[in-house]
């Protein structure tokens, strides 16, 4: 299993299983399964509802003597909701309740977002708060306060850009280990690859295989398929791989890790065993060509009218 160091010296797994959109009943079973077959790194999110399941699976598995937790690394996120000094450690005891864990690996700003409290998704513009209204500061603070206690082993962000990174570098008494974010060959992000790689901040690459499962509403008009890209295909036959393994293993190639969700046991055997060859440097080069700074996660449901969060605001391009 590829691993990476961190800047604090942790070692954090390369690929992992995301658990966006898994369903109740399915994200248990594939838990489960996958740490079986190898996995040791599970991403997750207050928002996405389904932490309880996760850790009823962690719990069995420990139980059953599959893995000790000290061989896992779970990540979750703080949700926009709680970005409140008030908020932050109430919310990271809840997930830590619903994973069922004394403490979590990673624990990431979930977007650069903020939400009143108890607003889930906001319905109009008065459910938003504005970065100036509850500065990153105020509540990357409360995290690294978190790790003080023990209760979180590294922090970081998801969805910043450089901008706001290197302002929170500018403010944090600890560095931020890793910058989560929407990563593949059409949305390569080179120059923000580069100043990570700079800051020794660790990218994790979300929707790696193109976020081909999420609901009608949240699909673009035509968008362009990673899996099925001429390119990608003709290089999967070429190593005889699948598409996902190429685009998996394009990441970890570029010391991106890589966090694809399924609830498909065979497609998680597949997408683990992308770590196990290695692209040609020619190869790498034509990958480089399909970029087209395509999101399929634009974050444009933050930017409904009244919202402070525009789509040019939001990743500062
Ligand atoms: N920080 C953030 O804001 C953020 C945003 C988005 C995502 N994420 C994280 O990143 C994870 C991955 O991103 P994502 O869920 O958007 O999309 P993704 O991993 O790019 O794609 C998931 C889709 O690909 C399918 N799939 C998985 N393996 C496959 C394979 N080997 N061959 C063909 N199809 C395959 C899955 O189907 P089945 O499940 O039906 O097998 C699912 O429909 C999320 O689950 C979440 O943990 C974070």
């Amino acid at each position: 299993m590829k691993t990476k160091t961190l800047n604090n010296q942790k070692t954090m797994p390369m690929l992992g299983l995301g658990t966006w959109l898994s369903d109740a009943g399915e994200v248990y079973k594939i838990v489960k399964s996958a740490i079986k077959d190898g996995y040791r790194h599970i991403d997750c999110a207050a928002c996405y509802g389904n932490e309880k399941e996760v850790g009823q699976a962690l719990e069995e598995l420990f139980n059953e003597g599959v893995v000790k937790r000290e061989e896992l690394f779970i990540t979750s996120k703080l949700w926009s909701d709680s970005h409140e000094k008030k908020n932050v450690l109430p919310a990271l005891k809840k997930t830590l309740s619903d994973l069922k864990l004394d403490y979590l690996d990673l624990y990431l700003i979930h977007w650069p977002v903020v939400f009143k409290e108890d607003v889930s998704f906001p319905a109009e513009g008065s459910d938003y708060l504005a970065l100036t209204e509850v500065p990153t500061i105020e509540t990357y603070t409360e995290m690294e306060n978190a790790v003080t206690a023990g209760l979180i082993k590294s922090i970081g962000v998801a969805n910043f850009s450089q901008k706001k990174l290197q302002e929170l570098i500018g403010m944090a008494k600890i560095k931020p280990a890793v910058n989560q974010v929407e990563l593949h060959p059409f949305l390569q992000q080179t120059a923000l690859v580069e100043f990570c790689k700079e800051q020794d901040i660790t990218l994790t690459g979300y929707s790696p295989l193109g976020s081909s499962g999420r609901p009608e509403g949240m699909l673009a008009e035509n968008e362009p398929s990673l899996l099925e890209n001429k390119l990608i295909v003709e290089l999967a036959n070429k190593y005889d791989k699948s598409p996902a393994q190429i685009l998996l293993n394009w990441n970890m190639n570029r010391g991106v890790i890589v966090i694809p969700k399924t609830v498909t046991p065979k497609r998680a055997i597949q997408n683990f065993e992308s770590q196990n060859f290695e692209l040609e440097n020619s190869d790498m080069e034509k990958i480089a060509e399909l970029d087209k700074h395509f999101r399929y996660v634009n974050g444009g449901f933050f930017t409904g009218e009244g919202s402070p969060y525009t789509i040019a605001n939001l990743w500062d391009e």
